[in-house]
């Protein structure tokens, strides 16, 4: 069963199989109704904005129809049905199962249940794949490239599960990532640390301060919002006065190339006024969240593009890989 759950189930080829066909989708948009009378169930435990939304975007645009959950406390969760009965039953209404929960490894649990493809849209502080393929998607759109970029994560990165998704992702392109806690005891989770030291990524951690001075070594610069939903209220007030991100002042310091994403929602890191910089990159990563989950809903129900002509981008693509000069 084609199951998107987390970033550590793919292999590069198959990360790299999502990346191509949304450029394929970003190239040449089909024209075709590819996921006429396919129903996907949209199961979202928790708040979203982006990822709900988006997810609906594509599957509209590709013919599905949509059907959906925004608040727990509106279902027979409310009278205690269990996560598995409900994806069980999801499963025999819909083609396809996309979920967002609070708990860790609930969209593991819903596909062992579903009997249908599904998607995991975040569990509590754990993964987030499809944000990740949409950041990877943006990168190689900005950068030409993935390999060797020189990536910074910063802010909640014990909490953010978009953080935990692209740093294992990061993994497999050989980048160089400077993780900067946004307080000291924000800092990633030691089975991350592990994996990254397992697979031999060049990483450091480093204060807020450092930015500054990390700034011209910086491709990337991700950063993430306090994760208010994963806190308890003292440990809020605690972090939240004290809770560091970009600054217009720090942005002097950039390389002209140096783009800075962010999952978004955002809050104090991120102030609006690095909106109108040549840096600020977020608003065009939450815009490819459609085309991205267009290629992930195609692949989950196994739908092939139908075969088309090769765009510019691909017949270049192509004589580069015959050794031919196009210049
Ligand atoms: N990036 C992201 O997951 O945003 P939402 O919470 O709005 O879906």
């Amino acid at each position: 069963m084609p199951h998107l759950i987390s970033i550590h189930d793919l292999s590069k080829a198959e990360l790299l199989s999502y990346l191509d066909l949304a450029e394929h989708i970003h190239n040449q948009p089909p024209t075709q109704e590819l996921l006429k009378n396919k129903l996907i169930s949209l199961a979202f435990f928790e708040p979203s904005t982006r990822t709900r939304l988006s997810f609906e975007a594509a599957a509209l645009r590709l013919g599905a129809k949509v059907m959906g959950v925004s608040e727990a406390q509106n279902t027979s969760t409310a009278k205690g049905e269990t996560l598995s009965d409900t994806a069980r039953v999801l499963g025999g209404y819909s083609d396809a199962l996309i979920i967002r929960h609070p708990q860790e490894g609930a969209a593991r649990l819903a596909a062992e249940y579903a009997g249908i493809p599904v998607i995991n849209a975040g569990d509590g502080a754990n993964q987030h794949p499809s944000q990740t393929l949409l950041d990877l998607f943006t990168l190689r759109q900005a950068f030409g490239k993935l390999e060797k970029l020189n990536l910074a994560v910063m802010g909640d990165l014990k909490n953010a599960r978009t953080i935990h998704s692209l740093i294992e992702a990061a993994s497999f392109f050989d980048m160089r990532i400077y993780g900067i806690p946004s307080h000291e005891n924000l800092s990633l989770p030691t089975d991350l640390i592990e994996i990254l030291k397992r697979r031999g990524v060049k990483f450091s951690f480093h204060h807020p301060k450092d930015l500054e001075f990390l700034m011209p070594k910086l491709d990337v610069l991700y950063l993430s919002r306090l994760q208010k939903e994963r806190l308890e209220k003292s440990q809020l007030q605690h972090y939240a006065g004290q809770y560091s991100g970009i600054t217009l002042k720090i942005l002097k310091n950039a390389q002209p190339h140096f783009k800075i994403l962010h999952p978004l929602p955002r809050q104090q890191e991120l102030p609006p006024e690095i909106d109108h910089t040549p840096h600020a990159l977020y608003f065009e990563q939450a815009k490819n969240g459609v085309i991205v989950r267009q290629a992930i809903l195609l692949k989950a129900l196994g739908i092939s593009l139908p075969l088309q002509s090769p765009s510019h981008h691909e017949f270049l693509k192509n004589l580069e890989h015959f050794g031919v000069s196009h210049a």
